[in-house]
Order: structure tokens, then sequence, then C-alpha cells
């Protein structure tokens, strides 16, 4: 089946093909420019791919599990650098469903799996967030809606748009329901390294063997246009499957994007950027809130 459009990327190609008077739709930290990694590129560096890894390069596959604090859990091997965390959910989605299985995804959240679900004739099960509890996920709730025909589980963490954090205990007692049944369960931590009040949450990579965590230099780090993301899965075959259906879209890895995001996780810049990059966002917050206040139609 046809893949359909969401309301979020119809917003998206709108606005960007016209010349808003204010858009407040960024969703990433201000972006480095390419002067900023100059000293640590090489310029003898070779632009082929010939005889490189189709996994990535294994300097920066060491670098996302060091950030991702995995380092006593999970090898170079279990990640897979992608074009975006959005290819690398696209890859394991539709690896992992077939149609007539029953997919969970949380609501607010991100749409593409809810999209993905509806193209592949996939049954889609959604678990309300409430803004009343402060947007918390209902695991009771969570656990009603997995039955034995839950193929897979999708969660943002922290969750794209309200920001709430799943904090160590629940995403240990999600593992929990998803292994029940043996579902697959996908937590998208974009957001990671954005946490303003909370140390960041544990990556479901460690946590759960069918657990799939994918991430991103897009959003903290300001290098969406990269497109250098990763998945990470202790799951051999989820990754080699992951590997070959990636084969006839994007095939391989952009070698230059590559280098540039191994630098930026180098430990040093990566501390300095995300606490930047906190600050910046709490300040957008407040002038956010100050607006809003004083708005009588919004709140
Ligand atoms: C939750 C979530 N996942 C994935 C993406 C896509 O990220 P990437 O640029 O790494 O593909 C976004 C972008 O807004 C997002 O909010």
């Amino acid at each position: 089946m046809k893949v359909k459009i969401h309301t979020l990327f119809q917003y998206l190609l709108d606005t960007t093909e016209t010349d808003p008077e204010a858009f407040i739709g960024f969703s990433l930290a201000e972006s480095p420019k390419l002067g900023d990694f100059l000293d640590d590129l090489d310029p003898e560096m070779s632009l082929d791919w010939n005889l490189k890894s189709f996994r990535g390069l294994p300097s920066l596959r060491q670098r996302v599990i060091d950030q991702a604090g995995l380092g006593k859990i999970c090898t170079a091997d279990d990640v897979l650098i992608t074009a975006g965390a959005a290819e690398a959910n696209y890859l394991a989605f539709m690896q992992l469903v077939e149609a007539g299985d029953e997919v969970v995804t949380e609501t607010p959240g991100w749409p593409q799996i809810e999209v993905l679900a509806k193209a592949k004739g996939a049954t889609i099960k959604l678990v309300e967030r409430d803004e009343a509890a402060g947007w918390a996920l209902p695991l009771d709730e969570l656990e009603k809606l997995v039955t034995e025909k839950t193929r897979l589980i999708f969660l943002t963490n922290p969750n794209n748009p309200t920001g709430k954090l799943l904090s160590t205990e629940d995403l240990y007692r999600i593992a929990q329901i998803a292994d029940k049944v043996g579902a697959w369960l996908i937590v998208d931590e974009v957001y990671a390294g954005l946490e303003w009040t909370a140390d960041r949450a544990p990556s479901i990579a460690g946590i759960y063997e069918r657990g799939i965590t994918t991430g991103s230099v897009s959003k903290a780090l300001g290098l969406q246009g990269l497109r250098t993301d990763w998945m990470i899965c202790r799951d051999k075959n989820m990754v080699m499957d992951a590997i070959i259906l990636r084969e006839n879209s994007s095939e391989i890895m952009n070698v230059m994007g590559e280098v540039i995001a191994e630098v930026a996780l180098r430990p040093d810049r990566l501390s300095q950027a995300l606490a930047k990059a906190r600050r910046d966002s709490i300040a957008t917050l407040e002038y956010l809130d100050t607006y809003i206040a004083v708005e009588p139609i919004l709140s």
C-alpha cells in the first residue's frame, strides 16, 4: 500500500517553501558551521566508499555506544549508521512488521510509525498520554493494549512533542511487558541529551534484547543535515535485516557525514555542545512562556 502524507509533513512542506513572517517549528539546537570542524578533518581523506563497512565507520559506531553509556553491554557491531533516525525507524519497522500484526505506540507521539503501519496493513493501537497527568505514559494502559499479536511497541524518550521522560523503572517495566509476548520495542531517543532537569534515561538496547534504540546527531547537536544517525540492537539478525533493506535504498553511508559526526560525538565537544543546547532551549522556553502568558487566546 502507498505511504500517505501526515499533517506534520504537510506543514513542513508548506512552511519551507514559503517565506513565513515567523517560524516556531524548529525542533533542534542551533546548527554548527562546517568551519567548526575543519581543524579535525583531513583534506587528504578519500571520498571513496569502497572496502568500508556496511555498518558504518567503526570509530563513529564506538562513539555512538559510548555516548549512550552502553560500553559494558553493547559493541560497535550492534550499531548500524543510517541516514537519519528516521531511516533507522523505517528499516526496523519494515523488516519486523507484517500486514495483520499489531503495533502499539503513543499519542501524542512521532507520526512515522502510524503512517507506516497504515501502509503495511498492520493494526495500530494508541496509548494516550494525558496532559492532566503531566503527559506521563500510562503503563497499565500500555500493558492492556499489548496482546499475543503485538509485534512492535514504538515510543520516544524524551517524548516528542511533550518532552516527558520515561524513567529507568518505566523502561524496565515496558521491556517486561514486551518480553511477555516476544514483541520488539523501539525507543527513539533523538532528543536524548536535551533533558533539562533529569539525567538522561538508559537506552533500551542495553535493557532488552529485542530493544532497538534509534538516535541522532540531528536534534541536540543541530546536525540534521549530515543525515548520519543510528540504530543500536544486540540482535545480530535484526541489524543484518536492516542492512539488507537499506541496500535497496540509500545502500551505504555518507562518508563526509560520518567523519563529522564522529568529531561531534567526541566527549569534550559533545558535553560542551549539549550544555549550550540546554541553555539555549531553556531560554527559548522562557521566551515562549512569556509570550503565551500575555496572549489571552493561548495557554
Ligand atoms: C522523534 C523523532 N524521531 C526521528 C526524527 C527524525 O530525526 P533524524 O533527523 O535523525 O532523521 C525526528 C525529527 O523531528 C523526531 O522528532
